[in-house]
């Protein structure tokens, strides 16, 4: 290109005014959904070693944390179940006095404008680990789905606002969207981890939530980080299942896929801004070898500009601090 000398990029970049002026992407507070992880007990507040300022909370800590969460202005949490026994099919995920339910209902009370949405999910709650239930070393598919609808259920019925299913088994948004609708909760939206990869960035929220899968991986439900293709179309039956918002899942490697599904569906798209990806700028900021709020908001504004909407994130409640600095 030859428009130089006519044009000067540099030009609109000697202010901050200017710069601001020009700006084409914003992390607003309001995109922020903050993760958090609740347990049994009171007055539990453990710390997760690979994900320092994590917590696993017990419901009475985590109202606190709840205002703390409403005071920097984060609109919607999104809650993650350590149960006290597991068992083969994970009965504790649609227990109507399981671990998450309790939370939803404390939370729902003290804080009822406080978005509140429910990871469903069966790998917390199975002493395999896995996230469905497991027959001869296999993950079996549709009788899983079932018990992944029970579970949403149980979660609304608790007075979840919102459910997100993150097992990837097939069929799972129709399922859940069919026995929400027949109970009378059509207005509930569904949040689908639609393209979810198999992918190594998981391994401290394993450890946040005690979900590691016991024996083999999860490669035979979760994507290969190899696929694009195939990210479309998990995305596409998601939303022909009845998805309010689809995700991509981690965000970090995968932000051509945020911003493809952005670009051909139209719809809102959430991207998860996961443990191992936090782990690792937590390390390094540690060390002193990286200045932690200036990459971290660079990463959440590059997951923006490239096409989420909102944006799952352990930094939430340090990104509304710096951005009302
Ligand atoms: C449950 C679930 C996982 C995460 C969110 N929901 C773990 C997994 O699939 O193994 C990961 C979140 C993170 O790494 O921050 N299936």
């Amino acid at each position: 290109m030859s428009f130089f000398p006519n044009y000067r990029p540099r030009r609109l970049r000697k202010s901050e005014q200017l710069r601001s002026m020009i700006r084409e992407t914003v992390l607003n507070t309001q995109d922020l959904i903050y993760p958090l992880f609740v347990i049994h007990g009171q007055k539990v507040k453990n710390p997760v070693a690979s994900m320092p300022g994590v917590f696993q909370l017990s419901v009475d800590e985590l109202l606190r944390e709840a205002q703390e969460v409403i005071n920097l202005g984060i609109q919607a949490v999104i809650l993650f179940g350590i149960p006290e026994s597991k068992d083969p099919v994970g009965s504790g995920a649609y227990d109507s006095s399981g671990i998450v339910q309790q939370a939803v209902r404390a939370l729902k009370k003290e804080f009822p404008n406080l978005v509140v949405i429910t990871d469903v999910c069966l790998c917390e709650f199975t002493d395999h680990g896995h996230c469905g239930i497991v027959q001869n070393g296999e993950i079996l598919n549709d009788s899983t789905l079932e018990l992944l609808a029970r579970t949403a259920l149980s979660h609304v019925e608790a007075g979840a606002d919102m459910v997100a299913p993150s097992d990837m088994m097939d069929g799972r948004v129709k399922a859940i969207r069919s026995c929400l609708d027949e109970h009378g909760f059509a207005h509930i939206p569904i949040m689908a981890y639609s393209a979810k990869y198999a992918s190594g960035f998981y391994g401290p929220f394993r450890d946040a939530a005690g979900s590691a899968p016991q024996f083999g991986d999860r490669r035979s439900y979760q994507m290969d980080p190899a696929n694009r293709e195939e990210a479309l179309r998990e995305v596409q039956l998601d939303i022909e299942e009845g998805a309010d918002i689809v995700m991509v899942k981690p965000a970090l490697a995968y932000l051509d896929i945020i911003r493809e599904v952005k670009d051909r569906f139209h719809y809102p798209v959430a991207c998860y801004n996961v443990s191992g990806e936090y782990a690792m700028v937590k390390a390094a900021a540690q060390k002193g070898w990286i200045d932690e709020q200036k990459v971290v908001i660079e990463f959440l504004t590059g997951m923006r500009r490239a096409g989420a909407d909102l944006i799952i994130t352990y930094w939430a409640k340090d990104v509304a601090e710096w951005l009302k600095a």
